[in-house]
């Protein structure tokens, strides 16, 4: 059985967190992260207000995310091995992948592939907070939380809402450990329910 997870939400929400505690628990567990498939710094877009687009899905190649994607659902056992994920080898034939990221689902070819969508949120000065203790690569000009970051957000997740996409909402104010194991426990159930 195939079975692909995605952990999207808000930025800083803890989506790398907690995906980096289900990638050990969870047995024959791929990964593709959405920040890997970002273009290049110069084919970013400026918008009217001044700030680079980062938080968009133009900004990202999802072309690229969607092949590997495919790749794995071809093949898990060989994306497993390229990717350096032991296989184990007992009877039940359950092959996972979690997609983690900020614009899960907000690309058509890929909404419906889950066969489970969380989406972690926590409180906007929460989140304000938490990403002003981060450095990224290209650190954030001042001003691009509360006037692209925070609004882009709002839109997507709007957007989302509208298109009737179904998701498991999760608290990001809730402890790590917490919420590892309520995701977990919930994956189990329902993987169990399928087989
Ligand atoms: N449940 C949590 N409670 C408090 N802080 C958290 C929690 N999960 C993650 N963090 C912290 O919040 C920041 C963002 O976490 P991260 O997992 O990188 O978020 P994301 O991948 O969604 O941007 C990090 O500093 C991380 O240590
Ligand atoms: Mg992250």
């Amino acid at each position: 059985m195939k079975y692909i997870v995605g952990i999207g939400g808000m930025t800083n929400g803890g989506k790398t967190t907690l995906t980096n505690s289900l990638l050990k628990a969870l047995p024959n567990c791929c990964v593709i992260h959405q920040d890997d498939f970002f273009k290049p710094q110069d084919q970013i877009a400026v918008g009217e207000d001044g700030f680079k687009q980062w938080d968009v899905l133009e900004s990202l190649d999802m072309e690229a995310m969607l092949s590997t994607v495919q790749a794995w659902v071809s093949s898990p056992r060989k994306f497993a091995r390229a990717h350096g994920v032991s296989v184990r080898l007992d009877a039940s034939d359950t092959h996972i992948l979690i997609l983690e990221g900020f614009l899960l689902y907000s690309y058509k070819p890929l909404v419906d592939l889950y066969s489970r969508r969380y989406f972690l949120t926590v409180p906007y000065e929460e989140c304000k907070w938490r990403r002003s203790t981060r450095s990224y690569a290209v650190p954030d000009p001042p001003g691009l939380f509360d006037g692209h970051v925070w609004p882009m957000y709002q839109k997507y997740k709007r957007e989302m809402e509208a298109n009737g996409v179904e998701v498991v909402y999760l608290d990001g104010m809730k402890p790590r450990e917490k919420l590892f194991h309520q995701v977990l426990e919930d994956i189990q159930n329902s993987l169990l329910n399928r087989s």
